[in-house]
């Protein structure tokens, strides 16, 4: 049986005052969950959460990384940095980060690579645009996606990973995929996966995310290929959170 995650992303957003709010208030409704929990905080957080989580089941990880790991790369910060500080996962090729910032397939790849040669483990995030889903070619833009990571680093570097699937146009929309929508494409990236090693499409975990809440989260994460959630803007509100980690 895998496990379910959840893994709050906050992208940018938060101030010190309500990093330390939100991570207390966390930590106090976790009681005994059954999923894995996670949160991402904007990296100059990163330290204050990793001395606010101390001892506490709650991991946390970093929102991206640098597919470099030392050097003249102004602005970047490395997978080995965020080891230093308790990281336990690194999100690579969120779509936020593909479609504002440029980076393709082969850079969230090396991202990929980079994150796990530092001991880390990468949320890689795949999904289609809406154009894409209305020309029918979901299936095609996951799968490029992947295909640079397999390529890269070989099917079996999946095994220590986590996939999430995020529909660009369900993120941030509150059009949340119907249970039966995401199944069908964790289903599809589970069985691309299976055709290569299939040890590796059992042990996997495959997220969904694009406006998760308390009040979908459990028919979602109901569904045979849905491991957990990446949760955006309902990750913000602890009660909502926790009511998303409880479906779990
Ligand atoms: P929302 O939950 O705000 O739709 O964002 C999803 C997401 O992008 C998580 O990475």
């Amino acid at each position: 049986m895998r496990r379910i995650l959840v893994a709050g992303n906050w992208k940018l957003n938060g101030s010190l005052q309500s990093v330390r709010q939100l991570v207390a208030d966390i930590k106090a409704g976790l009681g005994d969950l059954k999923a894995d929990v996670a949160v991402c905080p904007p990296y100059v957080y990163i330290p204050e959460v990793a001395q606010l989580l101390k001892g506490s089941s709650l991991g946390y990880g970093a929102q991206d990384v640098s597919d470099q790991t030392a050097g003249a790369f102004t602005g970047e910060v490395s997978a080995p940095m965020l080891n230093d500080f308790g990281c336990k996962y690194a999100i690579v090729g969120h779509s936020e980060r593909r479609s504002l910032y440029g980076e393709g397939d082969d850079f969230t790849a090396r991202k990929f690579a980079a994150t796990r040669k530092a001991g880390l483990i990468p949320i890689l995030c795949v999904g289609e645009l809406l154009e894409e889903r209305e020309q029918g070619i979901t299936e095609q833009v996951v799968s490029r996606q992947l295909d640079a990571v397999i390529q890269l680093e070989g099917v079996a570097a999946l095994a220590d990973a986590v996939i999430a699937y995020e529909p660009v146009w369900a993120i941030g929309t509150g059009k949340t995929a119907s249970p039966q929508q995401a199944q069908d494409v964790h289903a599809f990236i589970r069985g691309k996966i299976a055709a290569l090693d299939a040890a590796v499409a059992e042990k996997v975990q495959i997220l969904y995310g694009g406006s998760v809440k308390g009040s979908n989260a459990a028919e979602l994460f109901a569904m045979a290929d849905i491991d957990g959630g990446l949760i955006g803007g309902a990750s913000l509100a602890a009660e909502e959170f926790l009511t998303i980690c409880r479906a779990g």
